[in-house]
């Protein structure tokens, strides 16, 4: 057992102090009556009665029927079904493949709390919903709850290698892999399970996407130690995937090619899948990064995606399993004088040619923008551009160009900005939240997934209140329609406790970080300006004259890309037409994003009345301040919480704070001299 309580992150139980509560809690918590047994079941019991413990001090007792005059009563719907608990027909079937009851019931004169689901897997859903009622110390006796996931797939990416190493990782090493072996004790695996399990994901590809030499095994003579991890995820309802080498039969399958319309490659992972199904039963499915930044793929063989895909799809197929195909294909070897060639066009270049070829077990794996997880980007015009292909959002909770969890970046507003947007390809609410889920076009597979952001650190974020972003990313796969707000009073009261000034202020310090973060970083939408490779810290140029497609073209006149159809690239002709025209005008384009669709000169004038130089003045000087008002914010909070956890974040915050009068002055001071326009308010700038 791991002391600091920020391991136990949003699942921590204080004990209850307040008597009242105490003693109501004594009265209707302390037995526990389950029907069935499996694996879920018994995580969904053993939750309860630890969390119950923690809070109350006493172990509840666990029988099979009612000793009391008040129990909890753990059941799948279909064991209750038979008994004196059974749900009417009418909710049960109301509930889809994995929705769950929380309600009281009273029968024989003694009082229950019915934690219910279609599934063993959804009666762990409502057994962690029940704790985080209990947590925040909320009333039982006229519970009547009923949940529904929107999303089908809920899913998290790993992007762990073997050597212990997380692409993109800033929180220390994986939890899944030491010395190219899944680690021996998984006991920080499990605690991962729990965490996952409680917010509702359901699946997880443990390795990642870019699957270099000792991870092509995984699905070959490595698989025995996969399937150590799978069992582990399954006793949290968790279905397991792997991220595969599209040039395995090559690699390790001693065959010449691994052209996807080629007999002998088909037989090959004919034979991969049935040897992973005998050891995996339920095994998911393979996330395929193809083509893509210089992994292999169909394209070398003169293949397209459809065939490439569905070549997987075909040999997963007779097991129920899903090919989960990434979508993030574009040119890496670009010339920055070529106007022409635009990498945001890409992924709708390469896939909506191909709407309705894939097979009913392909997914298509679509990030949120076009380019790659910028601060502010678009929504992909992918979604709405495909109305017969399963596709899903792909985000990212790493703090990849966000700050890598050493800034305070709370993602959840963002994210809600993109499931919100409305696409317009049917009528009006074509929302990306509704395509993701498939519910708009009656689509049978769909979701959100996200690419981690844990590590070992003890608190597996690094930065403390990253854990938010976990924290938020389930819950909105769960359910995009709760708001940022809600979500972040769940998560700080479960964290921090409900005193009403920590809520009020670390609520303000998350919902305001996104913006933040924004001010004193790239301006209006334009992106990138970080240092190449590792993707921390200013530089205008990082990525200017590169060969990956991420410009800005600042000169000495202006700065943004000209991505219309009259005079740029063509890119905002890939939205439907409400967005293609707001997209299109100088005019109606949305500050925010205006320099990733038009090239203009310093002295444009926003919709908010500032010239574009002089908003990237005031925006950066605001940010810096903002980010030492954090550091005051945090302040007001000592005493108030756990010292050791006070101090982990007082500690993040300074070094924020310092990194982004980094950012200012660089971004300024590039601006200044590349302008020669002077600031308004004469401030300093280099
Ligand atoms: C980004 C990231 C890479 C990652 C890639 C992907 O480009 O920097 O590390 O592999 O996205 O999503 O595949």
């Amino acid at each position: 057992m791991i002391a600091d309580r920020s391991y136990s992150c949003w699942l921590h139980s204080e004990e209850i102090n307040d008597p009242t509560i105490r003693s109501y809690y004594m009265d209707r918590c302390t037995e526990i009556v389950s029907i069935g047994q499996s694996s879920l079941l018994q995580s969904a019991v053993n939750e309860l009665r630890s969390g119950i413990f923690s809070m109350l001090g006493v172990n509840p007792s666990h029988t099979d029927q009612p000793q009391g005059s008040h129990y909890i009563l753990v059941s799948n719907l279909t064991d209750l079904a038979a008994t004196e608990w059974a749900i009417d027909a009418e909710t049960d079937s109301s509930l889809g493949e994995e929705g769950y009851v929380l309600r009281t019931c009273e029968v024989e004169g003694r009082h229950g709390i019915i934690v219910a689901g279609k599934k063993d897997r959804s009666v762990l859903y409502a057994a962690f919903h029940l704790l985080r009622l209990l947590r925040s110390g909320q009333r039982l006796e006229t519970l009547d709850i009923r949940e529904i996931p929107a999303n089908g797939l809920r899913m998290i990416n790993q992007w762990d290698n073997m050597d212990g190493s997380i692409e993109r990782g800033y929180a220390g090493k994986s939890i899944f892999y030491e010395g190219n072996h899944v680690t021996t004790d998984l006991t920080r695996v499990r605690d991962y399970a729990r965490l996952l399990a409680s917010v509702g994901i359901n699946a997880i590809a443990v390795n990642n996407v870019n699957v270099h030499e000792v991870e092509t095994r995984l699905i070959t003579d490595l698989l025995p130690e996969v399937a150590g991890l799978a069992a582990v995820f399954r006793s949290y309802g968790i279905q397991l995937f792997l991220s595969i080498n599209y040039a395995s039969p090559v690699q390790i399958g001693g065959l010449a090619t691994a052209d996807p319309l080629d007999p002998g490659v088909k037989q090959w992972w004919a034979a991969v899948a049935d040897h992973i199904y005998q050891t995996i039963p339920d095994f998911g499915g393979f996330l395929v990064k193809a083509d893509s930044e210089y992994r292999p793929g169909p394209f070398t063989y003169g293949r397209d995606h459809a065939d490439g895909a569905n070549m997987l799809a075909e040999a997963l197929e007779p097991y129920g399993g899903l090919v989960i195909w990434r979508c993030f294909v574009y040119n890496c070897l670009q010339d920055w004088r070529d106007r022409s060639t635009d990498r945001a066009k890409a992924a709708y270049d390469t896939y909506t040619q191909h709407d309705g070829q894939f097979r009913k077990n392909v997914i298509l794996q679509i990030k949120n923008g076009p380019m790659d997880f910028q601060v502010r980007e678009p929504v992909s015009p992918l979604f709405g551009g495909m109305t017969a292909t399963n596709q899903m959002l792909e985000l990212q909770i790493t703090q990849e160009y966000t700050g890598q969890q050493r800034h305070l970046c709370y993602l959840v507003p963002q994210w809600k900005e993109i499931l919100e947007f409305d696409t317009y390809a049917e009528e009006q609410g074509s929302t990306i939240a509704d395509i993701a889920s498939g519910s708009l076009y009656g689509r049978p597979l769909g979701g959100i997934v996200a690419v981690s952001n844990i590590g070992n650190d003890t608190n597996w974020t690094g930065h403390l209140l990253a854990q938010a972003n976990l924290y938020g990313f389930g819950r909105l796969t769960w359910n995009p329609r709760l708001t940022s707000e809600e979500i972040t009073r769940e998560w700080i009261e479960l964290t921090f406790g409900v005193a009403p000034q920590v809520v009020a202020t670390v609520s303000r310090m998350l919902l305001n970080s996104w913006s933040i973060y924004e001010n004193y970083t790239a301006p209006l939408g334009v992106g990138w300006m970080v240092n190449s490779g590792h993707h921390y810290g200013p530089n205008v140029d990082g990525y200017e004259y590169s060969k990956w497609g991420t410009y800005h073209f600042a000169d000495c006149h202006g700065i943004g890309v000209d991505r219309t159809i009259r005079s740029g690239t063509g890119y905002a002709g890939q939205y439907h037409s409400l967005n293609a025209e707001a997209y299109e005008s100088i005019e109606a384009c949305p500050d925010e994003l205006l320099l990733f669709f038009h090239h203009v000169p310093y002295t444009h004038q926003l919709k908010s009345g500032k010239t574009v130089i002089q908003h990237i003045y005031d925006s950066h000087f605001a940010g810096a301040s903002q980010a030492q008002e954090l550091i005051e914010a945090w302040r007001t909070l000592q005493g108030k919480l756990d010292e050791n956890q006070h101090q982990q974040v007082s500690m993040r915050l300074e070094a924020q704070a310092e990194h982004a009068k980094e950012w200012r002055d660089l971004i300024n001071t590039y601006f200044y001299r590349k302008s020669g326009i002077p600031d308004a308010e004469n401030r300093t700038i280099y």
